[in-house]
């Protein structure tokens, strides 16, 4: 039975959903949004901060100061109000309304940035804020969760070895990419394992984490209107890009069967799917990780007239059942294991890689 007397010591680390009979592909969903920040940020959160307490960077009149399209925020609000710290979450007018809500009623300040760049993102905005703020005042301090190699290391020393110890004959791995902390803890923990595991991450079109064309996102978590600074794509084997509709419509089949998941669930599952289609899956054993649940996106994904102002009417035709990628395809000899990216959308080579400092205090 755990019994706990601060929100970060408690997460639920060992459960899976099978997705084969929702699905027809055997795929095994980590849920991660079973704590109180109710997301899988609350590991990167408790390891940036404890490590910037053991570093000497955070004092009592310390503010902590982040840019964060909602989860973090809501991880760090969970902990700034458990240890007493003054926090100021920077978001964008993405940011799912009850996620904001949470923040304030942890006792956090929320600020908006509402002007979206030519790249359809508001990251820079946002960071340009933090920048400010940091200039101003010397009790700013800022994680950066975007260059914090804590942010990884969570995923290095809790996330991969959760997965590993339920699943010793991993062969595919599949996540979602934001900061690319999840991926990289990941990447870099399986990549000195027993066996080889394929690392495959998931990114929406539209992201420009992998290069490509910057284009429309509206589902906040997943996805970067920048290189995030901590990615390394030599311990990616490949990426699949995957269109918001098809994000929508995975989400809405899970909850038809009672999973109400957040939406970067929904990209990342229907990916997997969408891949594990196209392989012969028979022998593989894969995981997914689902970052967070539902309730933050019932004004979202989950409100007909949002999805129908956005996405068309059409988006949900077949709510019953649903068409995505992984519907129409065919299975095709078992994959090897060689390195390789593949991109269903665009290349390397086609976008900036912005100058981006590492600079956690400010
Ligand atoms: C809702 C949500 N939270 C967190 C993450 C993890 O992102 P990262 O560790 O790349 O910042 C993701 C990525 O899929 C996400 O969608």
């Amino acid at each position: 039975m755990p019994v706990i007397s601060v929100p970060h010591d408690f997460n639920e680390e060992d459960l899976y959903v099978d997705l084969r009979s929702i699905f027809g592909h055997a795929l095994f969903l980590k849920c991660e949004g079973f704590n109180f920040a109710g997301s899988i940020k609350l590991k990167a959160a408790t390891e940036m901060v404890e490590t910037a307490e053991r570093d000497g960077l955070l004092t009592p009149d310390s503010i902590l100061v982040e840019s964060s399209s909602g989860n973090l925020g809501v991880a760090l609000s969970t902990i700034a109000a458990s240890k007493g710290y003054r926090f100021l979450c920077v978001t964008d007018s993405r940011c799912n309304l009850s996620t904001r809500m949470i923040m304030e009623a942890l006792g956090s300040q929320v600020h908006i940035i509402a002007g979206q760049e030519a790249n359809g993102g508001f990251l820079g905005a946002r960071i340009e804020y933090v920048r400010t703020l940091c200039a101003s005042d010397e009790r700013y301090v800022w994680l950066s969760q975007y260059t914090n190699p804590s942010n990884w290391k969570a995923h290095y020393r809790k996330t991969a070895p959760e997965i590993a110890r339920q699943f010793p004959e991993l062969d595919v791995l599949f996540l979602g990419t934001g900061t690319a902390g999840t991926l990289m803890g990941c990447a870099r923990y399986f990549r000195e394992w027993h066996r080889p595991v394929r690392i495959i991450a998931l990114d929406s079109v539209g992201s420009v984490a992998f290069g490509g064309t910057p284009g429309r996102r509206m589902i906040p978590g997943l996805g970067m209107s920048m290189r995030p600074p901590l990615l390394d794509e030599s311990y990616v084997d490949e990426v699949i890009r995957v269109e918001e509709a098809d994000t929508i419509r995975a989400c809405h089949r899970l909850a038809r069967r009672g999973f109400l998941f957040g939406g970067s669930t929904g990209t990342v599952v229907s990916g997997a799917m969408g891949w594990l289609a196209r392989h012969d899956d028979r022998e593989l054993t894969a995981v997914a990780l689902a970052p967070d649940l539902g309730e933050r996106y019932l004004d979202t994904i989950y409100q007909t007239n949002w999805l129908h102002d956005l996405y068309g009417e059409d988006v949900l035709k077949s709510d019953e059942v649903p068409a995505g990628p992984w519907a129409a395809a065919s299975p095709t000899p078992p994959a090897r294991w060689g390195r390789r990216l593949d991109l269903t959308n665009g290349d390397h080579h086609g976008t900036q890689r912005p100058q981006f400092q590492d600079r956690r205090t400010c």
